[in-house]
Formats: structure tokens, sequence, C-alpha cells
């Protein structure tokens, strides 16, 4: 199987990726799925505390989209939004119909929770382990519909033919070591999240940003890399998230003096102000000594273990296990940790990049509908949402193309390039220097930033790179190489890593998620822009973008 051929291909099987296969499907193109870990065990699984959308009727869907305006600090492109918050509510209707077991509420009626930033309860939600529970649903649907999934392939670039369209997938087999070529006349990424670029990450192992390097080495640009998500409730011990949902379902952050400090910055939103808003807040109790052994607590027992057990059990054995913590009985001492990337690669309301042939949705892509800051409960939205229209766009686009000549020379090449590089001498490990650089940009580029920080990360990335071209592949083996991966991934996510200082340094101001001490405001009159970051000679070439307005002008934002 060294050289195959589909009209649309999907690298990734989260939950953007099954979504955008089966509409391409259903708009009559022959699919496959490329993905680097069998499909249920994508980081979609993660995700827990629900979806959103103004199902309620006291809601609707401008109140949805004006609160995801104002959460992305204004940042996100309207029409983007627009789509996203009008298109939710038959998202959900069609996830329900497929199988998705949403809880309910007392008159058996689909429930819906309060979440940060929102205006209305309008996050659905299975317990505490919504993602896991879509994911599942969507591979029955995968599996019914005989699309089929190459499992375990390690993408490690896109083919582009004479014209500069894309044309398919380089892709090592990581069972066998073999490298293999996918030809397509549509490549669609939804290969999630980067959030491995930083240490600790609520994100999975496998989140390394593959599909961002990818297109950003074939020159798509990367837009708003500054903007990351600080999720105000991880656990200190291992990064894991607690979920926003004990939040929503009425608990307290306290700091050491038991005060519930949220009241000094969102005094009408409290504890469900938006999560930039809340991690600031979070950050500042610690930074001036008013946490506990550098957390804060999250305290849920007013609850009660009724509530608690039914609402929230994944996360009170999740405390339990790692933090030694009973929500039932005690508060949990929890801290800001790197969540979610909102930038990623450039995409239009149809998941076009500016390459032709190359799509992306999901977590990877930018459309943008989060800005600077994404409410919770908007990205299992936008992988379904933003997933068909990518794969409905990647199938017309295909329908009208040639199959892309075949030459056997990038297998070959690309063959030649992993075996040096397994059997070099090499020096320095690759562990050593992803938890090197995971540091370096929690500490230099986290919460709270400054110019000189930025520097300091911008050298230290600098450095890592170099030693990272040098570094020893200790598997010389072919059969599951994690070594090998290991070391492809590490030099994406540096790629990544530069990208997103490339943007911090460049935005000078104060938005969402990106809080640069140094430029403590938001200037609308420079900034209310995007940042773009294209693969340049020696590091990032960032430019900028206009931001799309539609009917909501910039105001002060208050919760
Ligand atoms: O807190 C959470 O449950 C996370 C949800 C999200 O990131 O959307």
């Amino acid at each position: 199987m060294a050289v195959t051929t589909h009209d649309v291909l999907v690298v990734g099987a989260g939950l953007a990726g099954m979504r955008a296969a089966l509409a391409a499907q259903a708009r009559g193109s022959d699919v496959a799925i490329v993905t680097k870990v069998y499909p249920v065990r994508s980081h979609s699984n993660a995700a827990q505390g629900g979806i959103n959308a103004a199902l309620n009727p006291e809601d609707s869907w401008e109140s949805h989209a004006y609160d995801t305006v104002k959460g992305s600090d204004y940042l996100g492109d309207q029409d983007a939004i627009e789509v996203l918050a009008r298109e939710a509510p038959a998202a959900i209707v069609e996830l329900e119909r497929m199988g998705v077991v949403f809880s309910r509420d007392e008159h058996g009626r689909l429930g819906s929770r309060n979440f940060g930033g929102a205006s209305h309860a309008r996050t659905y939600f299975v317990g505490d382990f919504t993602g896991q529970a879509i994911l599942h649903v969507l591979y029955e649907q995968l599996v019914r519909s005989g699309i089929r999934t190459y499992n375990e392939f390690f993408c490690t670039q896109l083919l582009r033919d004479g014209g500069g369209t894309v044309s398919g997938v380089v892709a090592l087999d990581i069972r066998t070591g073999e490298v293999h070529q996918f030809l397509a006349r549509a490549v669609i990424l939804c290969t999630g999240g980067i959030g491995r670029v930083f240490e600790p990450s609520t994100n999975a192992l496998i989140c390394t940003g593959d599909g961002d390097a990818l297109a950003y080495r074939a020159g798509a640009p990367l837009m708003d890399m500054e903007m990351v998500q600080f999720h105000p409730t991880t656990l200190q011990s291992n990064g894991a998230l607690i979920s926003e949902s004990a939040r929503g379902e009425g608990g307290h952050l306290v700091n050491r003096l038991g005060e519930r400090f949220m009241a000094k910055s969102a005094p009408n939103a409290m504890e469900l102000a938006s999560r930039d808003v809340v991690s600031r807040a979070a950050q500042i109790e610690i930074n001036e000594g008013r946490g506990v052994d550098g957390c804060v607590l999250l305290d849920v027992r007013h609850l009660g273990a009724a509530r608690i057990l039914e609402r929230l059990p994944q996360i009170r054995e999740l405390a339990l296990e790692f933090a030694g913590a009973d929500m039932i009985t005690d508060p949990v001492p929890v801290l800001p940790g790197m969540h979610y990337q909102m930038g990623g690669i450039r995409t239009d309301i149809r998941g076009a990049t500016p390459v032709p042939g190359l799509f992306a949705a999901g977590e990877c892509a930018c459309v943008s509908v989060h800005g600077g800051n994404r409410l919770g409960a908007n990205s299992l939205l936008e992988t379904v949402v933003f997933g068909r229209r990518a794969g409905e766009a990647a199938a017309e686009f295909a329908s009208g193309r040639p199959v892309p000549g075949f030459s056997e020379s990038p297998r070959e090449d690309e063959e030649r390039r992993l075996r040096a590089l397994v059997q070099r001498d090499g020096t320095g490990r690759t562990a050593a220097l992803r938890l090197e650089m995971g540091r370096t940009m929690t500490s230099r580029v986290g919460v709270f930033r400054d110019g000189a920080g930025l520097a300091e990360a911008e050298a230290a990335l600098r450095s890592l790179r170099e030693r990272a071209g040098a570094v020893a592949i200790g598997d010389k083996g072919r059969l599951f190489n994690q070594a090998l991966v290991a070391a492809l991934e590490l030099d994406y996510m540096l790629d990544l890593a530069q990208c997103v200082v490339a943007g911090a340094i460049a935005r000078t101001e104060s938005r969402g998620a990106h809080t640069r001490l140094d430029h403590p405001k938001r200037d609308d009159a420079h900034w209310l822009r995007h940042t773009l970051c294209y693969a340049a000679e020696g590091g990032p070439r960032v430019d900028t973008a206009p931001v799309a307005i539609t009917r909501w002008e910039p105001k002060e934002r208050r919760y």
C-alpha cells in the first residue's frame, strides 16, 4: 500500500475529522481518514463540560453570537461567529438523533447548564464527559459509513502539484516504519490543538500541532497564535482539566482567606466570567500570596453529594486520584493551565485555507470564532459545525479536479530523510528538549507576559531549535519507533512555539487571553487586527489582517 488515492483525505479522526469525513461522503466523495491514533483515542475524548446552542425558547442565536463576540474580546470574525451560533441548534439536534444521550432536565427534556461568559444556560452536556459521548457516537456513524481509516499514520509532508494545489500527504506508518503516499483531490486538516507546546497542559500527549505545522510549511498563514487559553481550573500535579461545569453547577473559587475573589474583577458573573478574566484573577491571587501552595481553591461542597455524583463524576475522580481531594468533602486546589489554542490555520467560513486544495477544521483551524478568548463549550460546537462545512467544501472542490499526477520521488525522498534521521549520531534527548520548551513557554508566555520575557522565550527557542536538529534517536528500529515520532513532533512544535512568541511580541496590547504587563490596555486603534505568521527563513514573518465586524462594535468588556 505504498500509494493510495482518494477524493478527499482527512488528517485526524477527532470530532472535526469524523464530522468532515461524513459530510464529504454525503456529498458523493470517496473519503478516507489518516490518523496518528485510533479514532476513539482522539483528544476530543477529553472534552468535559458540554456543547453550546441557543435551543431554549428564551434564548436566541443573536445572544449566543454576541456573548461569543464579547468573549473573544472583539477579535473573533463576526461573520464566522454568526454561522456558529445560527447553525448550533440544528447541530445539537443532529447529534441527539445520531444517538448522543444528552443529560436531561427534570421534565425529561434536553438539560442545559450555565457556562462562563454566557448570558443564558445554553450548554448541553453528558455528565462531565460530553466529548467522549459525542466521539463514540460519531465513530459509530463512521463505522456504518464504511469510510476507510488509516490508523497510526504520522503525516510528515503535504504534497503539492506543479501549480501549488495540495494533492495528498506523505505519512509514516508507525506500525511498520514504511513511508506511504496518499494522493487526494482535497485534504482537510483536523489534527486538533498544540497544547503540548506548553508544559503542563490539559491536552493529551498527542496534541502536538501536526496539522498546523504541515500547513505552515506549505505556505498557509497561522493566525492569532499568541491567543492561548489558560483554563482557570487545572490540577497542579499533572495539568488535568477540572471542568468549568463545576462552576456552572454553582461551585465557588476562593483564596486562602476564604474570599470569593472573583467579586473584585467580575462582580456580576463571578466564577462564570469568561475564562481569560477568571484565569487572570486566580493567577493574581496566587502571585500576591493569597493562594494555597501555588493554587486557589475550587469549592463545590455546598452542591451536595448527590448532585456532584450525578453531574461531576469524572472530575471528582480526577481530583481524588491526582490531588487527593474528594470534592464532596474537600475544596480542590486548582490553578490556571494551558488548555486551548484560539489561533491556528487561517480558513474562511467553509474551511478553505489560502492554499488551494487545503482545508482545515476544529482546533487546528482559525475561522476565527474564538478570537482572543474562547467561551467554554464553543469548541465542541465548532468541531461539528465547521467540520461539516469543511467536508462539504472539500467534496465540492474535489469533484471539479482530476486525480493528481503521481511520482514516486516524494515518498522515496522522505524515506531517505527519515532513515538518515534515525541513523545519525546525535546528542541530547527529545524528551528533555520538549520539557524545556514547554516550561519556557509556560513561564515566559503564560497568563501574564511582557517584552523581556518574550525576548527570553524567543532566544530559548532558537537554542532549542539548534539542539533539536542534532538530537539522538534512541531507537534504531522500524516498528513503532516512537522515538522517531517524538523527534518529528518536537520539530513541528518548535515552529509553532516560535509563532506563538512572534505573535505575542508583535501584539503590543492586552486583549483576551493575551495580557502584556508592559502594554496593559486593549488598543483597538492599532490592534483590532489578526496577526498572521508565515514560514520564512530564520523564523516566522508576521503580518496582520482586519477583523470582520458585522453588527457588534467593540466596547469595553464587563462581567
Ligand atoms: O471546562 C470544561 O469543561 C472545558 C470545556 C471547553 O473547553 O469547552
